[in-house]
This record gives structure tokens, C-alpha cells and sequence, in this order.
């Protein structure tokens, strides 16, 4: 039997490098192998947990599946659809949130970020975030989830949920793991943190310019007497080396321990590299972009799919827990 993956990606923007290296490379690696049956949505209802704007809303999730389909993601293969589509996934978190306790909720690194960014915002829709990702992915019985390592957290709760669910009411979740990918970390252009959306400044679009590339390469604050110890923003520099130019980081590295780098040189080898991985994905979305009864068709169509599966869990858990 295939094994299944599930991923989302929250619907607040367009897609970042961040973003692409994290999950959607890691969500076309699994497309692509036979072993996996994929399912790709763009997580419109975890966009709430955060302020939002109406149109916004409506707009961007649009282009999350615009990018994810210009990124590679084929509907012939996966089933790409919007959360919102799929009642099942909102419904089955309720009756999650049965097994889990507030004060787990209230501890997780991630809540209290989010509560420090929106002192004005700490909503019961932000505590149940954990779990309505949980019930993203165990509603399909996934056992693979494609994402940055920043999502590891939320993962732990997917799986404590999988296990007290089977203990409780004999259901059989899988504990889904988190398939990860090269880039499952990468820093902010700034130096400190990640690359985030919320982070003016510290990431690159997918839809950005070899000119807007080498500005916000260029920008990397990589000032320091040179060979020296590494600072965080020489380290970022070379967290990209190795990822765009495998084969030119070594050498990039003995100059700098000589104290002969010329960050500049590194840094525009970067940037046209980076350039160079994105423009099929450009080329591909400025195609579909005009497509809008494909794209219309892609999300119609995912929907159906995706209700086939999620409605049969649903059902099963409402028997086993003695809602029917
Ligand atoms: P952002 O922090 O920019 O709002 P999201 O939280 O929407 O990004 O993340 C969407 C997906 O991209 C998740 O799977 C997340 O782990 C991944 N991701 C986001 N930022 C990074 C990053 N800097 N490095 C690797 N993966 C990332
Ligand atoms: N929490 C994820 C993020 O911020 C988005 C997401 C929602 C997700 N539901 C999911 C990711 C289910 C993987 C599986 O990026």
C-alpha cells in the first residue's frame, strides 16, 4: 500500500525560498516517487489564527496554489486543493481537541511567538492551531508530512494526538513524521533568525528579479575582519554556498579562513545561482497565471478528491467514539 502525504502551506502571501527549499521541494520529491500518494492544500483556515484581510485572504490562497503548480506540483499526480473545501478537516479537530489538554497548547514554542507578535490577538482559533493541522494530516492517515524544521513542534502534537486517539477509541492513526529536505533551515538575509514572510527584508520571492536577487544577496551583513570567527551573517552567506554552489563553497571557504574573500564575488555567485534554480518556475508562472479555468479546475477537482478520503475518517471516528 502507498504510503500518504499531506502538507499545507498557510494562505498569507506568496511563496519564499524559505518556503520552496523547506516543503515544496520536499512535497515534489515525494510527488514524484510512486511509493507516496500526495495530497498539497493551501491551509486557508490557519490563515485566521493570525489577522487577516478579507480580500487578502481570497487572494493569496489563489496564489499559494498558483505557485505550488508553477513549483512542479502536477494534479495529475497529487491531489492539490484548498482546506476550507474540505468541512472534514474542521469538524474532525473539534472532536480532537477532545484528547488535548489547554496547558499543552499554551506551552508551545510557536503560541508564544505568535502571542508576542499579536499581543491583541491571542484567539481560541490560535490555541487550536496545533491541532487543526493535526487534523489536516490524520484526517488522510498521513504518515509523511513535508515541511521546515519549524513545523517539528506541531508534529509532536500530531503524533501525541495519533496515540491517544488509538489508545482511547482503537482508531489507527499513523504517527506522521516529517520528511525533511535540505533546506529545512534557511536563515534570514539579515542574519539573525529565518527567512519569514513577517520578516521584512529577510527573504527572497520566488518571483524576484536576478537585479532584486543580487540587492538582497548583496545585503547579507557580512562585514567583519576577515578570517576571523565566522559571524552569523557569513554563516547565513555560506548556508547558501552550500546549498547554490556545492561544488564552489570549499574553495570560497579556504579564502575566507586566509583572509583573501571577497564576499562580493561569493555573494553574486549566490544570487545568479539562486536566479538560475528559479526562472523555469517564473517562466511556468507567468503561463498559468493566464490560466485561470485550469487553475479554477485544479481547485474544484481537489476538493472532490480530498472529501472522498477525509469523509470516510470522519465517519469511523464518529462511530468510535460513539457519535453515531
Ligand atoms: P513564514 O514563516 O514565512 O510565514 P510559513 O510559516 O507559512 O512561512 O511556512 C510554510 C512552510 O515553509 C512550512 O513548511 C515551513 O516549515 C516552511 N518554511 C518557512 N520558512 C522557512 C525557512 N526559513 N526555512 C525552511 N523552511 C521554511
Ligand atoms: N503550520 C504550517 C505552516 O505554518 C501550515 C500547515 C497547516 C500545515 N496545516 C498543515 C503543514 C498540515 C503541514 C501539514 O507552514
Amino acid at each position: 500500500m502507498k504510503k500518504r502525504v499531506l502538507s499545507g502551506i498557510r494562505a498569507t502571501g506568496r511563496l519564499h525560498l524559505g518556503n520552496y527549499l523547506g516543503a515544496v521541494k520536499g512535497m515534489i520529491e515525494l510527488q514524484n516517487d510512486p511509493n507516496y500518494e500526495t495530497l498539497y492544500m493551501v491551509a486557508d483556515i490557519h490563515t485566521i489564527t493570525t489577522p487577516f484581510e478579507i480580500e487578502g485572504l481570497r487572494k493569496n490562497r489563489r496564489e499559494v496554489i498558483i505557485d505550488y503548480l508553477a513549483a512542479g506540483l502536477d494534479p495529475e499526480k497529487s491531489i492539490i486543493f484548498q482546506q476550507s473545501k474540505v468541512g472534514e478537516h474542521a469538524e474532525l479537530s473539534f472532536y480532537l481537541s477532545s484528547v488535548v489538554s489547554v496547558a499543552r497548547m499554551q506551552h508551545l514554542p510557536t503560541f508564544k511567538e505568535k502571542i508576542k507578535q499579536y499581543p491583541k490577538n491571542v484567539t481560541m482559533a490560535l490555541l487550536n492551531y496545533p491541532i487543526l493541522m493535526a487534523a489536516d494530516i490524520l484526517v488522510y492517515k498521513a504518515g509523511a508530512v513535508p515541511v521546515g524544521i519549524d513545523q517539528e513542534p506541531h508534529l509532536e502534537v500530531a503524533r501525541e494526538i495519533a496515540k491517544k486517539m488509538n489508545q482511547i477509541y482503537r482508531t489507527n492513526f499513523p504517527e506522521p513524521a516529517r520528511f525533511a529536505t535540505k533546506g529545512e533551515y534557511i536563515p534570514s538575509l539579515r542574519g539573525e533568525g529565518k527567512m519569514s514572510k513577517s520578516i521584512e527584508g529577510s527573504y527572497i520571492n520566488l518571483t524576484d528579479s536576478l537585479d532584486d536577487i543580487r540587492k538582497k544577496i548583496r545585503s547579507i551583513p557580512t562585514a567583519t575582519e576577515a578570517g576571523g570567527e565566522m559571524n552569523l551573517g557569513v554563516k547565513t552567506l555560506f548556508v547558501f554556498a552550500d546549498l547554490f554552489i556545492p561544488g564552489k563553497a570549499e574553495q570560497f571557504r579556504k579564502e575566507f579562513e586566509s583572509g583573501k574573500l571577497q564576499f562580493v564575488v561569493v555573494k553574486d555567485a549566490v544570487a545568479e545561482a539562486i536566479f538560475r534554480e528559479l526562472e523555469p518556475f517564473q517562466a511556468r508562472r507567468k503561463e498559468i497565471e493566464k490560466d485561470i479555468k485550469f487553475v479554477d479546475s485544479v481547485i474544484k477537482e481537489g476538493a472532490e478528491k480530498a472529501r472522498a478520503i477525509a469523509s470516510r475518517t470522519v465517519e469511523e471516528v464518529k462511530e468510535k467514539m460513539g457519535l453515531k
